[in-house]
């Protein structure tokens, strides 16, 4: 949420944030901006919408400025316009910054410095921060004499000054007019990383926008301070204390962030999917033996097995894929598991019994809510796992330990690729967790075998989409729909309609089949498309009984069935089939026409699908 970019080095540095927010727009999108550091002045470009926008603004001379910071933001205070866009000057026009984060105790601290003289053009809470620390700047000169050299030292403490007075989230790069020789990055809540290629260096809210100029990156911790200078860098807390921080390797390539002949990352992502989920699987699955390895929590398989309650905490898709894992928790390994919406778990005063372990699932490992969960979830003592696929992303660091995904950047605003594979991985849990309890060597091993056979199911799923198309298509014109599903395929029917919902903008309920003639069934007419996820399952017959029920009251049905089921036909408007599976393992087979249908839906509509009006792919604000 937000996207923030800043180069320090002997490049035009133009370019290269313009670059990068491009790799960073799928971060927000309502409003971009740049400032230039050249010839002892700011030069600042700001515009409402999109990259493409700000690059029509652009005057070609500003090549020559090699030190820049650039922002591409989603709203939190102030309209997306121009004033509201960062970069962000302090009154003086010396301190000059962009913010990714939210700072809670603005409207306090605004007041404060207005009475001090200090005059405000935004609405938004990232000014207050520019001002606090031009405030503490001038306040340093003052009393250091006006005559005394404009030194590194004075911004240092002025953002360390005010950044004791803020309360919140941030990520910053900051620059000062008076020391042009350094950038300061710093971040709490946010993400910021530091990316060191030979004398020039990018910050950048996630590796994407670093990984054209240099692979080797640090990662900094809440409360941790980066200053750039020509000769190097350092890294101390924002209390003064200096800290050494190793240099990783930042693990996702150039081919991968790219769109690679498709038209959107969505429909790429989609399309990857077989091929993730085999990476996801390979070398983690042991058929032979019906056990399975996942070297990141091996040594927390003891304790877990032994636990008494397993709780997970995610967000949107993620905590669809928890309410699939909790299903085989409870089934195959049979532990009490609760899924729990991580954005209101922190204010149920949740109840943590000793032993209890805690799953954060979450694709971006930055999501706010989500590692608030995860905070709370510490400071209670419970052992804190992650299934994440951003490698050394702040959840990734902040748990105990955890499992990757390792299904590549997903940029799609959204989630698809993502959802299957942290199924794949609550599934090679959930049998490895099922083996050491009570499940037989018999039954893992079928299980595993046929894990093992979804990738190239899904790949024989793919040759439906033009099929798909014309679904949607011929829908195109209803303004709502109905998902339904049972058992482990209710969560897929939360999935699609979340899907629907996000690109299509169309109105979309998913529902426990058997919930609708609880109500929902009043809806029911031929203008409402409800789709059903019919598989070959323990539910098939009473899921038939609930498909009966919408056609006698006139209903359109489009149905999800099994390949070979020619009996379902006669109840369907529409038929998309999917390879037959083990119960447990269709929801990885059953969301993907889904999220084909959502992807078409929104094509024919004619929206942007990989940046859907008022969304953004990583929400780090609570
Ligand atoms: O990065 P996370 O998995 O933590 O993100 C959680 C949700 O914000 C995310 O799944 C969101 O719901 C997607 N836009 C859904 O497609």
């Amino acid at each position: 949420m937000c996207g923030i970019v800043a180069y320090f080095g002997k490049k035009p540095a133009q370019p290269i944030l313009i670059e990068g927010l491009k790799r960073l727009e799928y971060r927000g999108y309502d409003s971009a901006g740049i400032a230039l550091l050249k010839n002892g002045r700011f030069d600042i470009y700001k515009t409402p919408g999109r990259i493409s926008n700000l690059e029509d603004i652009l005057p070609p001379e500003d090549l020559q400025a090699t030190v820049g910071i650039g922002h591409t933001r989603w709203a939190t205070h102030g309209e997306p316009n121009t004033v509201n866009a960062h970069p962000h000057l302090d009154d003086t026009g010396k301190i000059v910054l962009v913010h990714n984060g939210i700072i809670e105790n603005y409207a306090s601290l605004k007041k404060w410095l207005i009475k001090e003289g200090c005059q405000f053009r935004s609405q938004t809470d990232t000014e207050v921060v520019a001002n606090l620390i031009g405030y503490f700047y001038e306040k340093n000169c003052a009393r250091d004499g006006q005559n005394a050299p404009k030194d590194r030292n004075r911004f240092e403490w002025a953002v360390q000054e005010a950044l004791t007075e803020v309360h919140g989230t941030y990520g910053l790069a900051i620059m000062c007019l008076d020391c042009p020789n350094v950038m300061i990055g710093v971040k709490k809540g946010s993400p910021l990383i530091l990316g060191v290629g030979e004398n020039e260096y990018v910050i950048a809210s996630d590796a994407a926008a670093i990984i054209e100029h240099t692979s080797q990156a640090v990662y900094l911790s809440d409360n941790e301070m980066v200053f750039v200078t020509e000769g190097g860098f350092e890294t101390k807390t924002v209390t003064n204390i200096e800290v050494r921080k190793e240099l990783s390797e930042i693990e996702i390539s150039l081919d991968q962030i790219e769109l690679e002949g498709f038209d959107h990352y969505m429909q790429k992502e989609i399309a990857e999917q077989p091929q993730v989920l085999e990476t996801c699987l390979n070398g983690r699955v042991d058929v032979k033996n019906g056990r399975v390895i996942l070297g990141g929590i091996q040594n927390q398989f003891r304790i877990l097995a032994r636990t008494k309650r397993v709780i997970m905490a995610a967000c949107g898709t993620a905590w669809h894929a928890g309410l699939v894992g909790e299903f085989l928790f409870e089934q195959l390994a049979r532990i009490p598991t609760e899924v729990e919406y991580a954005s209101e778990f922190r204010y149920r005063n949740p109840i943590l019994e000793e032993g209890t372990i805690f799953i954060a699932i979450s694709q971006s490992g930055e999501t706010a809510d989500t590692l608030a969960a995860v905070e709370q979830a510490k400071e209670r003592g419970a052992t804190v796992l992650g299934i994440v696929n951003v490698v050394g992303s702040t959840i990734a660091r902040t748990t105990d330990a955890g499992v990757y995904l390792r299904v590549g950047p997903e940029i799609g605003v959204a989630s698809t690729k993502a959802f299957t594979a942290q199924v794949a991985v609550l599934a090679m849990l959930a049998i490895e967790l099922g083996r050491r309890r009570h499940l037989g060597a018999d039954a893992a091993q079928y299980l595993l075998r046929e894990l093992m056979q979804i990738p190239q199911k899904v790949r024989r799923i793919m040759a439906q989409s033009d099929h798909i198309r014309r679904i949607a298509q011929a829908n195109i014109d209803r303004e709502n729909w109905l998902f339904l599903g049972r058992g482990l395929n209710y969560p897929v029917a939360l999935e699609g309609a979340l899907k629907l919902k996000e690109i299509s903008y169309i109105h979309a309920e998913g529902l426990p089949a058997a919930e609708m003639k609880h109500g929902p069934i009043a809806l029911i007419t031929d203008r409402m498309p409800a789709v059903f996820i019919a598989t070959k399952c323990s539910h098939y017959e009473k899921i038939i009984g609930n498909i009966e029920e919408v056609r006698a009251r006139g209903g359109k049905t489009i149905i999800i069935a099994t390949e070979g089921d020619d009996h379902i036909r006669q109840y369907a408007d529409h038929l998309i089939t999917v390879p037959d599976t083990v119960e447990q393992l269709q929801p990885m087979l059953t969301v993907v026409p889904l999220q084909m249908l959502a992807y078409h839906a929104a094509v024919v509509r004619g929206h942007d699908v990989d940046k859907p009006r008022n969304l953004a792919k990583s929400v780090t604000v609570e």
